[in-house]
């Protein structure tokens, strides 16, 4: 299907963000390289450029084809897309000394909303919108009109509407930015022309004939994980062939929340109507032993990605599914399809480990099924909802691959709290994002809940060497006291940190918190005391993709039974309580 809208990849964590919103307006739209020639970009009816963690003055940095902006196609730059515009046509971009980061408020300096900010219809002012960005646009080009400013961005957003060229600082693609979404509608239908010819769940029946005509008279095998993705697949699968022709196996890395595999193993049996295409292996220990003594978040991934090769392997050839009779489905998505994280370019924020090296023989040979490699996680859902699978499946709470192996913080030295005017410096360092970068940082501990919702924000743009900020809930000596202690992964952590997991999941549930958050993170750290040498995080966050998120307060009762529960569990020195919103932290600690 030819796009009418294409994002060029300049390397942000938001690029497929972007994509994703305009597919939500019913408009199909793809991601390309930055570089792309504008010869090929010639039948768009818009492009947007993304924004994305580099400088405009540095060496490499992503830019575009140039001609694109006198190409007569509309182009809508995002933050770093505004600064490469401005850079491309003759404007200045200054480098920023600390960034902006979070919430600002949007003033539009053009009254006239009607005309020449075409982009900001009906749009009122101020507006809150959300910011991302180190370097700015200091002197627009000549023939743009400033449309927006904000207290520390004067060109906050920028027109020249008769080339019709607009660009933004701000992110209109995320959640935060709440009038984002009139004004990438405004930007694709009003300003671009772009009709509607996009709706994941209405091609159902295409999908399965796709299915039969590329396995043929072959048959499907998955590793299912009990997520959304890999169950939507397998499920269009066995619509399309039967249960005879598809298999599913679930590795049970014994890293899964309490429950979880009976769980996964009474809804696929469902699915299946009780036929044998289901089996559970059992792999527990393996990966339990590889990952023994592991404090490095990246290291965690890596030997469990290399677990999964091997156990997959077995597998594959245990049950002689290399032989040409079997073909290998995967529940990849459109954003895994270009790498993991974000986009081609995206910074190593995580290693998300869905194309294992293990499999490549079989992706190689073009032995490989993989249904949903255009569509977006949302559109995942609404093809399951079409697919009659049931809300406990599709509507889950997502929970990440590696399991609670990155819930379950290590710390490879000894180390004491530091008292700071603001709060004590919790000696643990955990996984953030600024800007479009990571950082592995400390934590700092508040006393107790502060009065703003910003407060967090502001406390990380303040000091450095933090990137999360909680508060402490109970701890069982004065948090001064409590030290961090070497440790890594071991069974009996895990177990502990599952045993405060199903405590808190059980309370969330019970009470309906569950339905107010979008994931809600339980985290194990090595602070603590002789006797008792960890710590629980609350985590409970509210989003929309993953891609931002805010950290989401819960009622005094309900935190008082979870935190009465967990300080009766031997072991546990402190709970504490995670107010940061990502970015600067991410979702998960590690
Ligand atoms: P972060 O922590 O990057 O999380 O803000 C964003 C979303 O991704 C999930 N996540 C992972 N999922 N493998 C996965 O399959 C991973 O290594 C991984 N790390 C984070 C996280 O749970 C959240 O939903």
């Amino acid at each position: 299907m030819q796009p009418q809208v294409t994002v060029l990849d300049a390397g942000g964590q938001y690029c497929h963000l972007i994509a994703r919103k305009v597919r939500d307006l019913g408009v199909y739209a793809e991601v390309a390289p930055s570089e792309t020639p504008a010869v090929e970009l010639a039948g768009r009816r818009a492009v947007i450029i993304s924004g994305g963690p580099s400088s405009v003055y540095d060496p490499g940095s992503p830019t575009i084809d140039p001609a694109l902006l006198a190409s007569g196609v509309p182009v809508l730059g995002i933050c770093y897309g505004q600064q490469l515009m401005a850079h491309l046509l003759g404007g200045s971009v200054q480098k920023g000394q600390h960034g902006e980061y979070g919430f600002a408020q949007l003033d539009l300096t053009h009254a006239d909303t009607m005309q020449t900010d075409a982009i900001f219809r009906g749009i009122e002012t101020p507006q809150q919108v959300w910011m991302s960005h180190r370097d700015l646009v200091a002197e627009p080009p000549p023939g743009f009109a400033v449309l927006g400013r904000t207290g520390t961005c004067a060109v906050a957003a920028m027109a020249s509407p008769s080339r019709k060229l607009y660009a933004v600082q701000f992110h209109p693609e995320v959640a935060h930015t709440p009038c984002g979404h009139t004004i990438l509608a405004n930007f694709i239908f009003d300003v671009c022309g772009c009709e509607r010819d996009w709706d994941p769940a209405g091609q159902v029946g295409s999908l399965e004939d796709q299915i039969r005509a590329t396995v043929g008279d072959r048959s499907v095998f998955f590793f299912v994980s009990g997520g959304v993705d890999s169950t939507v697949a397998y499920t269009l699968c066995l619509r399309a062939l039967g249960p005879e022709r598809v298999h599913g196996t679930y590795v049970d890395t014994g890293l899964m929340r309490e429950g979880e595999t009976d769980f996964v193993r009474e809804s696929f049996t469902n699915l299946t109507h009780g036929s044998d295409s289901f089996a559970v292996e059992d792999a527990g220990s393996r990966f339990l032993a590889a990952l023994e003594g592991m404090t490095d978040p990246e290291q965690k991934r890596h030997a469990i990605g290399e677990q999964f090769v091997e156990v997959q392997e077995r597998i594959l050839e245990g049950e002689h599914f290399f032989d040409g009779h079997w073909i290998l489905g995967q529940g990849t998505i459109y954003p895994d399809t270009i790498e993991s994280g974000g986009s081609a370019k995206a910074d190593l924020i995580k290693t998300h480990h869905n194309r294992v090296a293990g499999i490549q023989k079989l992706i190689q040979a073009g032995r490989i099924i993989e249904p949903l490699s255009s569509f977006y996680k949302d559109e995942v859902r609404a093809i399951g909802r079409e697919l009659g699978i049931a809300p406990q499946l599709l509507d889950r709470h997502p929970f990440p691959g590696p399991g609670l192996a990155i819930r379950c913080l290590g710390s490879a030295v000894d180390g004491a709290t530091e008292r700071i005017a603001e709060g004590w410096i919790l000696p643990v360092r955990s996984v953030g994002v600024q800007g479009d970068s990571r950082t592995y940082r400390a934590a700092l501990a508040l006393a107790e809940f502060p009065a703003s919702d910003e407060a967090a924000a502001d406390l990380i743009n303040r000091l450095d060497g933090i990137n999360r900020v909680v508060v402490a809930v109970w701890t069982k000596l004065p948090v001064g006291q409590l030290r961090a202690c070497r440790a890594g992964i071991s069974r009996e952590r895990i177990e502990q940190l599952r045993r405060a997991d199903a405590i808190v999941r059980r309370i969330s549930r019970d009470r309906g918190f569950d339905d107010a958050v979008w994931q809600f993170p339980v985290v194990l750290i090595p602070v603590g005391t002789e006797n008792a040498p960890d710590s629980i995080v609350l985590r409970p966050i509210q989003s929309v993709d993953g891609m931002t998120a805010n950290a989401v307060r819960m009622s005094a009762e309900q935190l008082d039974e979870i935190v009465g529960e967990l300080k009766a569990m031997e072991g546990i020195a402190g709970v504490f309580y995670d107010l940061t919103n990502k970015p600067p932290a991410t979702i998960e600690w590690e």
